[in-house]
């Protein structure tokens, strides 16, 4: 488990990202990079957006650190990060062998983690981990994604007034 220190620390080096980043995307690249240098098991962490206008809808691949996967673009109905895009919740999976919804990205992947990333009210995209550990994700892992996809959630927003 991560310790509250660690949380803390990269809850205010998420936070300086912010601030130096020139936009929403080059925040999303550094933050996946951050992720995935200092969380041990956040094997694979990436960002899915919502295409804009596309009907029906549907999740693309943006900036993620790990191994390339073949779901490059996932419709709202299909995996675990449909799930979560189209009810607007987080959802932590222990065991993905166990979840029927799940989307397999690579063989190794125990347990996952999906946060939406909210622009003014409404689901934009999602933060997505991965982790060879199974039930990886306590609840201190999930309010740090959580704050880290609302970070982003600002960003867009203020990029898009
Ligand atoms: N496992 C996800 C698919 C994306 S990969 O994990 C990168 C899902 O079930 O939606």
């Amino acid at each position: 488990m991560p310790t509250a220190d660690k949380i803390a620390d990269l809850r205010n080096e998420v936070e300086g990202l912010s601030a130096a980043s020139p936009t929403a995307q080059d925040l999303m690249k550094s933050m996946v990079k951050l992720l995935h240098d200092r969380m041990l098991k956040y094997n694979w962490v990436g960002f899915y957006m919502l295409e804009p206008g596309a009907q029906p809808p549907v999740l693309v691949l943006g900036a993620f650190e790990g191994a390339m996967t073949p779901h490059t673009r996932i419709p709202l109905n299909q995996g675990i990060c449909g799930a979560a895009a189209s009810s607007g919740r987080t959802v932590v999976v222990d065991d993905v062998s166990k979840d029927p919804r799940y989307l397999a990205c690579s063989l190794e992947t125990k347990s996952e983690i999906v946060v939406p990333v909210f622009v003014r009210g409404k689901v934009a995209g999602e933060l997505d981990i991965d982790s060879h550990f199974p039930a990886a994700f306590t609840p201190e892992d999930q309010e740090l994604v959580q704050f880290c996809a609302a970070v982003v959630g600002k960003k867009l927003e203020n990029s898009r007034s």
